[in-house]
């Protein structure tokens, strides 16, 4: 059989492929099953996959399933490695006005987190260099938007987010509502570099290509409002030394924010004076109007 012959059984086999989808009753559905079938035959014809390297993915797949329950989810960490999660959130966080940008929201977000007021301290204890963020919520029109949720979470000066403690403590997570000016502010610790979960599947496929499991120190933020498009994002500290290889692919530019040390003694924008060196750092929050 010539090369053209052997192209032509190929290219009949993924037409006859998504033909058989002609009769799916929702358009949406039918679009998307064949777009993949597309896709995943030209990924095998490209990289001409032999017989026993489809059999390790099938089996690759099958230990992201059995490490996956209720705590831990090895396909989403799959799709974050490969960049997969941060290109949907692309495609469906198209850039609107100033509109803060988004990013991943990670495994580790819980519903139903404490709440503090304005200024109060979402560490619950947790060990790291003391922290103050402020900012502003606002809309893209620059009107305030009062009483906007705003949830925060991060890992601990180890890297470990409460959900990883061996107890169940809440720790380095809370939500508080913006005030009648859009202003903000509360009391965490300094956001510190962490490696993903890596000893599983995800792990073993980042140590065979030589790619480092750590994400850029970030706190993660999801910020709503009635009648705006809820943001999940983070905010990076800029000099990190992971900025330009996070693991997951979700650094961008415009939410790399200073952390400006302050020495032991000075007292916080509050009036309370920290024994200990401490950092703040201001993050201005704009929201886009829901449907954008
Ligand atoms: C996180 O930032 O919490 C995270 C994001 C993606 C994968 C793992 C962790
Ligand atoms: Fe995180």
């Amino acid at each position: 059989m010539t090369s053209r012959e052997q192209a032509d059984r190929e290219a009949a086999l993924t037409d006859r492929v998504v033909q058989s989808f002609a009769g799916t009753e929702s358009t949406r559905l039918k679009q998307v099953m064949e777009s993949l079938v597309r896709h995943l035959h030209a990924f095998a014809r490209d990289v001409r996959l032999s017989e026993a390297e489809w059999r390790q993915a099938i089996d690759y797949l099958t230990a992201c399933g059995h490490i996956t329950d209720d705590r831990r989810q090895e396909f989403v960490l799959l799709s974050d490695v490969l960049g997969f999660s941060m290109q949907t959130i692309t495609v469906n966080n198209a850039a609107y006005g100033d509109a803060t940008e988004a990013t991943v929201v990670g495994p580790f977000f819980v519903a139903h987190s404490p709440e503090i007021a304005i200024g109060g301290d979402m560490s619950h204890g947790a060990t790291g260099m003391p922290c103050w963020v402020e900012g502003t919520v606002r809309d893209c029109a620059g009107a305030p938007l009062p009483g906007a949720r705003i949830e925060v979470w991060e890992c601990d000066a180890d890297g470990l987010y409460d959900v990883q403690y061996a107890d169940d403590r809440t720790a380095c997570r809370a939500h508080l509502f913006a005030a009648a000016d859009g202003s903000y502010s509360f009391k965490g610790v300094k956001p510190v570099p962490y490696p993903i979960p890596d000893d599983g599947p995800v792990g073993a496929l980042l140590g065979a290509t030589g790619r480092s499991p750590m994400r850029a120190a970030h706190l993660h933020f999801m910020v709503s409002a009635p009648g705006q498009r809820t943001l999940v994002t983070h905010i990076f500290v800029a000099g990190d030394d992971y900025l330009e290889r996070d693991s997951v692919f979700g650094v961008r530019d415009s939410l790399i924010r200073e952390f400006a040390d302050q020495p032991a003694g000075t007292p916080t924008p509050d009036g309370q004076v920290v024994a200990e060196t401490w950092t703040r750092a201001r993050f201005e929050i704009v929201l886009a109007p829901a449907g954008s």
